[in-house]
């Protein structure tokens, strides 16, 4: 694989020198995946759950212990979409160019009521629908699962920004997933999705379908000390430099949320050789240009009133008791019943955390942009 320009990767997993430490937490998946047990990877986004379990499907394939296949739900609105993608991402898997797809694979996607062609772009595989109907659904599950129990080596399907499913136009999807689940044991679930609250209560609440059927692990942010040998050391391999201090204030304005921290050492690698205070303001301003055409469309999904909330928290950085008659009456909001009205459209819409008995932005780039205007 040809090497990274720059060390400092802002999409996706490339190899294990571009990613930081996560050791234990490596250890920890390889654990379940060795003792049979399916688990759960949650935290806020862009802290690093999608880089590591690419990092642990690396590793998996290289010892020749397991095949990973790995499903991002994000966008999908009910089970026939999520059956969708859970198949194409097995046909990109398993179907191999050139050789073909293997009588597996054509008879799965057979049973799936899906044809499959070559894309005639990229030549890669491209599996068609038709337009099945959602009582097709548990037989098309179950052919997956088939399909996957089959396979000479073991199979962790890993299942990202699960979460999604608690929004399915169907009411019983967490139902249909955990059956899936448990009809076939000899297969390895991860899943994994950035709200916590949400992926704690499907996992942990005895009336849900998934109560107790798998290990919890919530992905703290990287080590700042480890973090900081990282970042250090591939300056240096690319003969620039940077302080420990600099770093340390990169941690601060970033509040160790792993991609935007990633993003302004990708920039300052870019930028010199040696980093100092105006180049670092530099990266900042860039990356916050960058993303403003963005952060002001999320003006428009929400209320005037629900808007001024989100820009006062984002100036206070931290509030532990917004209803509170001073944080009220410093900040001209009004009454407490409609800013807790308000936080809890801002908490629902993911804009804001509460965590540490604290409510806090979830998205740190966007906090410092409201913090700047
Ligand atoms: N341990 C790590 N070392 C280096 N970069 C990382 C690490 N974890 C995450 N990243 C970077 O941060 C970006 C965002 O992480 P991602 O895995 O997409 O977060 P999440 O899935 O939690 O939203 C990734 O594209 C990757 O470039
Ligand atoms: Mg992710």
């Amino acid at each position: 694989m040809r090497k990274p320009t720059n060390p400092f990767i802002v999409s996706g997993y490339h190899s294990p020198a571009y990613f930081c430490n996560r050791e234990s937490e490596l250890a920890w998946l390889t654990e379940q995946f060795a003792n049979e047990r399916n688990a759960v990877l949650y935290s806020w986004r862009r802290m690093g759950k999608t880089a590591l379990l690419k990092h642990f499907f690396y590793h998996l394939e290289k010892t020749n212990r397991g095949e990973g296949v790995f499903v991002d739900l994000l966008g999908t609105i009910n089970l026939t979409e999520a059956n969708k993608r859970i198949a194409t991402a097995i046909v990109n898997r398993f179907g191999e160019m050139g050789s073909g797809l293997g009588v597996r694979l054509l008879k799965l996607i057979g049973a799936i009521g899906a044809t499959v062609g070559l894309d005639p772009m990229s030549g890669t595989p491209q599996v068609t629908f038709g337009l099945s109907n959602s009582q097709s659904i548990p037989a098309s599950f179950d052919a997956i699962g088939n399909f996957l129990a089959e396979r000479k080596k073991p199979v962790v399907i890993c299942i990202d920004e699960f979460q999604q499913i608690n929004n399915y136009e169907e009411n019983n999807a967490e139902a249909v997933f955990r059956t899936w689940m448990q009809n076939f044991p000899m297969i390895r679930f991860v899943f994994s999705g950035s709200h916590r609250g949400m992926m704690t209560s499907m996992f942990s609440e005895e009336a849900r379908p998934f109560y107790r059927s798998a290990q919890l692990k919530s992905l703290e942010p990287l080590k700042p000390d480890k973090y900081a040998l990282f970042i250090e050391s591939h300056f240096s391999k690319g003969e620039k430099k940077i302080a420990r201090t600099q770093v340390d204030k990169i941690f601060v304005w970033t509040r160790m949320q792993t991609y935007y921290a990633q993003l302004i050492c990708n920039k300052l690698y870019s930028k010199g050789n040696v980093v100092s205070d105006s180049l670092l303001q530099e990266a900042y301003t860039e990356v916050l240009q960058q993303e403003i055409p963005i952060f002001s469309t999320y003006q428009q999904l929400l209320t005037a009133f629900q808007w001024k909330l989100l820009v006062t928290l984002a100036r206070h950085e931290a509030v532990a008791n917004p209803l509170s008659q001073d944080f009220l009456s410093q900040n001209s909001l009004g009454a407490a019943s409609s800013v807790s009205a308000a936080l809890r459209t801002l908490e629902k819409k993911d804009f804001v955390i509460y965590e540490n008995n604290r409510y806090i932005l979830h998205d740190t780039l966007l906090m410092r942009w409201l913090q700047s205007i």
